[in-house]
This record gives C-alpha cells, sequence and structure tokens, in this order.
C-alpha cells in the first residue's frame, strides 16, 4: 500500500478538526454517523468488566460511547495527532501507534479482548487486506467466545453499491474501499468467521463477526 503514508499525514492534519467536522454531518460518507456509533455500541453488548480494542481509534469517538472505564480501553492508530487527541479524551486508555499496513503491528499488543472494534478505518484497505488484518486480530486478540464488530461504509449488496456510487458520485472517493457485505461474506466464511450484518444508513452498516477459527 504505497499511498500509506499520504493517508497518515492526511488524518494528521485532520485531527485538530475532525470532530467539529463531524458534528451533525449529514453527508456522504459520514451520513448518519451518530446514529452507526449508536447502533454499533447497542451490536457490541460490552459488559461491565470487558476489555476492548478499538482499532482506528482516531480521536476516541467510539471509546467515549462505550461506557467502561479508561484503564479497560486500547486503543490503535497510525496517526500520531489522533492518538493526541484521544488521550485527552481517555487519560487512561492504552493506546499504541501502529500502522495495520506495515509489517510489525500484531507485535505491538500481547493482550486478547473481549470485544475488537472498528469504526469508519477499515474502508483504507483492500477486501483482501481486510480480511488478512481481521484473521491475525481475531486469532492473535480475540478472547475465546469474543466479538468483532466493524462499522463502516457499506452496502448490502452490489446493486445497492453501484447506486450509492451514482447517487454520491461527487463525493465517492475511488481511492477508498467501502464495503460490500454480500460481496464479503463468502470470503469471511473461508477465513473463519461467521458474519452478520445490519445495514444502518444509506451509506453506512455494521458488520458482527465470530470466530470459527481455521
Ligand atoms: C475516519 S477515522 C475514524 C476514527 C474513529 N474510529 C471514528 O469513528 O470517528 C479513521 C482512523 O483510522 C486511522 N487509520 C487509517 N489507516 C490506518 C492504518 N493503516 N493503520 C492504523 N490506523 C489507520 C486514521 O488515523 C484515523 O484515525
Amino acid at each position: 500500500m504505497p499511498h500509506t503514508n499520504q493517508r497518515k499525514d492526511l488524518f494528521d492534519k485532520w485531527a485538530g478538526t475532525y470532530d467539529a467536522d463531524l458534528r451533525g454531518e449529514e453527508a456522504f460518507p459520514f451520513l448518519g454517523y451518530d446514529a452507526v456509533l449508536q447502533s454499533f455500541v447497542k451490536r457490541a453488548e460490552i459488559q461491565p468488566a470487558h476489555r476492548v480494542l478499538d482499532v482506528g481509534i482516531g480521536t476516541g469517538n467510539l471509546a467515549s460511547r462505550l461506557n467502561i472505564p479508561d484503564e479497560q480501553i486500547w486503543g490503535l492508530d497510525f496517526s500520531s495527532a489522533m492518538l493526541e487527541k484521544a488521550q485527552l479524551a481517555h487519560p487512561g486508555a492504552h493506546l499504541v501507534q501502529a500502522d495495520l499496513t506495515r509489517e510489525g503491528w500484531l507485535e505491538k499488543l500481547d493482550s486478547r479482548f473481549d470485544r475488537i472494534l472498528s469504526s469508519y478505518t477499515f474502508h483504507e484497505f483492500p477486501d483482501a487486506v481486510k480480511v488478512e488484518i481481521l484473521k491475525k486480530m481475531a486469532s492473535y486478540w480475540l478472547k475465546e467466545g469474543g466479538l468483532i464488530i466493524i462499522g463502516d461504509i457499506s452496502f448490502q449488496n452490489l446493486a445497492d453499491y453501484h447506486s450509492a456510487q451514482e447517487r454520491f458520485a461527487a463525493w465517492w472517493d475511488g481511492d477508498e474501499y467501502y464495503w460490500c457485505a454480500e460481496a464479503l461474506s463468502d470470503v469471511l466464511c473461508q477465513a473463519g468467521f461467521s458474519m452478520y450484518y445490519e445495514q444502518v444508513s444509506a451509506c453506512a452498516g455494521i458488520y458482527q463477526l465470530t470466530w470459527k477459527g481455521c
């Protein structure tokens, strides 16, 4: 993924205004952002003693909705500016800087989690990379019986994907890899996951993944 340095620079620059930019946002690709995070937290069914990892934690918006002490929250991100914001919002959280497209990210955490969560981050990666990252996370970091929940720019099937591509043509980013649940369900199943998908807004949905191993 050669453009990863540019993406990191982009997120470093965006960190300062990210929260203000998204407040009440009702345009693609963040249409329904608040509702998506709300449904996400419901789907995650976090229990008071859970240890949770937020992948692509950004400024900590998802973590802020989890209703557990900071000490039970781990966050991963490649942007130091985003991590600074997340640390201010969650002083007790355990934050690590890592690039999911570079060697060595898996070794940055030596812990298992009840929930591995990620919002609006995996569309950075092509589908094959998404699945590889998910497999590694599940086998190294997920506790038995744990859940991976992904909320992201996503569509139920290819027909919805293509009609959204037309409807949101002015904002559609050809360098990003939006999800299509129907197209990914077999691949995820072959990779050892069982998947439940819920479309939440016109352009975002939530994946609940359980890991059956290889
Ligand atoms: C659109 S923001 C989402 C932030 C937050 N999860 C939210 O819902 O508001 C995407 C986040 O993923 C991080 N990110 C993107 N690509 C990454 C990569 N290759 N490795 C680690 N973090 C990455 C960015 O720095 C950014 O904080």
